[in-house]
């Protein structure tokens, strides 16, 4: 195709799953955009469309491949229509993607990203569907297209060597790969240097950093460098496993005025058994330790967390353990998820499994018991005022903002103006579950 003709076709990224992926479709766009394709409004008038996609839960699985119908019939009305499937899912459902989906185009696993120009290329040409899985390669040293508004994003690390039992991350994201520091530094002063004020920094175990590196460096020494960067405001990073929290890290994260006071500390189970099956290397006491040694280091901290319930045969007691962690670790929120078994890792293999029904019981007293947590622990926050970084104008309520306190809490607040990547005071007037309603005091910057 000419370029004079490829220069008007459009395309689209949608995207599913955690913010690896979001930083993946930020890749996505940018090599789009260099190779002269325009960004659509929504995915129905793309002539492009790419699925970045996640597998992590069969939910994500289905979501996906509900969506998929969408397009069966586009290229018969646009001779130049090209879906893409790209991501997690393609990673793990590799070729038979394409034989259960005639209208895919391109299978894109998670290691061949920078392949997709060119594979776009073969599709308008050839009309014949590709799949590239390859394990080797990656490409987070490509320039990303921020899709956010408010914060960039850098990855620290891809891929995961902890193998938790229940997990299918390090089956399609491959083994822990650090990225140099040099570049992480260079590129956190590139970003706040163009006025991003809020950094997060990614990788599937942010603290295993390093671990893969010659140099002797750990995600405490990642924190250390990136402190004291001009313009930059918050940083945060996700996710963390608490096995690997050492003390350095915290003492990082205190001396480090730029890193905001919030972890994401995800605790999985409160039972020691179920821990051990999972291959978690932590207890449920060893984690309420942790919590309480860094609300000690760091005050004013927020800790939100992620848990499964219903793994390998859990009893009702376990469960209860779980419930008794929640309540004593006090966490200002929680995803919260029932076990699903995710084909090939050992979890999905055993023959005993918590029937479904017993996994949404369980999933949803754990959800009513944290909610009521999230409620009561806002509630103790109330006349405070504090910073919040403006994310954008709230989808639901009109003259509304909404944005994150440093501790990650939720608030909305009443503007007109547009304040988008804008730090404001807020006095937080009203505690809610998911957070707060607040009465912004003057904008700080
Ligand atoms: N089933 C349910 N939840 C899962 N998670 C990871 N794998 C599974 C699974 N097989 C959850 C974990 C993880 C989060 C990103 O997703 O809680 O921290
Ligand atoms: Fe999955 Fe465990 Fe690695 Fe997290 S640490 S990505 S849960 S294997």
């Amino acid at each position: 195709m000419s370029q004079e003709a490829k220069k008007h076709l459009t395309y689209y990224v949608l995207t599913y799953g955690c913010q690896m992926n979001v930083y993946d479709s930020e890749i996505l766009a940018a090599l789009m955009e260099n190779e002269g394709y325009l960004p659509a409004a929504v995915p129905e008038d793309a002539d492009i469309v790419i699925f970045n996609t996640c597998c992590i839960r069969d939910n994500a699985d289905q979501k996906v491949y509900g969506r998929l119908g969408d397009f069966k019939k586009r290229r018969e009305t646009n001779a130049n229509f090209v879906l893409a499937v790209a991501g997690c899912l393609a990673q793990k459902d590799k070729e038979g993607i394409l034989q259960r989906f005639p209208q895919i185009d391109i299978v894109l696993g998670t290691h061949q990203v920078r392949r997709l120009p060119e594979l776009i290329k073969q599709v308008l040409v050839k009309r014949q569907a590709l799949a590239c899985v390859g394990r080797v390669g990656d490409h987070l040293d490509m320039p990303a297209r921020p899709l956010s508004a408010f914060q960039a994003k850098i990855p620290i690390s891809v891929g995961c060597n902890q193998w938790c039992t229940y997990c299918i991350v390090p089956y399609v994201r491959g083994p822990l790969k650090s990225r140099p520091l040099p570049l992480i530094k260079a590129e956190a002063q590139r970003l706040a240097a163009e006025g991003w004020r809020e950094i997060m920094l990614l990788g599937q175990n942010v603290n295993d950093y390093g671990h893969d590196l010659e140099e002797d460096i750990d995600f405490a020494t990642v924190l250390r460098e990136l402190k004291g960067i001009p313009g930059l405001d918050r940083l945060r990073f996700t996710s963390p496993h608490p096995a690997y929290f050492t003390d350095r890290v915290i003492e990082a994260m205190a001396d480090n005025p730029s890193v905001c006071e919030h972890v994401h500390l995800p605790l999985q189970s409160g039972d020691d058994e179920i821990l051990r099956k999972m291959k978690r290397g932590y207890t449920g006491d060893e984690f309420l330790q942790l919590t309480a040694k860094l609300r000690q280091a760091i005050p004013n901290l927020g800790i939100t967390t992620d848990i499964i319930v219903g793994y390998a045969n859990e009893s009702e007691e376990q469960f209860e353990n779980t419930l008794r962690v929640v309540e004593e670790a006090q966490f200002d929120s929680a995803f919260m998820f029932a076990y699903s078994e995710r084909p090939g890792t050992p979890g999905a293999l055993a023959a005993a499994q918590v029937p479904e029904e017993v996994r949404m019981e369980r999933l949803y007293k754990l959800i009513a018991k944290q909610n009521a947590i999230s409620e009561a622990k806002h509630r103790t926050r109330l006349k405070q005022v504090t910073e919040v970084l403006a994310e954008g104008p709230s989808k639901k309520e009109k003259g509304r903002y909404t944005g994150r306190t440093r501790q990650n809490w939720l608030v909305h607040f009443p503007c007109e103006k547009d304040l988008t990547g804008s730090l404001v005071r807020v006095e937080l007037e009203e505690a809610y579950m998911w957070g707060f309603v607040g009465k912004m005091l003057e904008v700080v910057g």
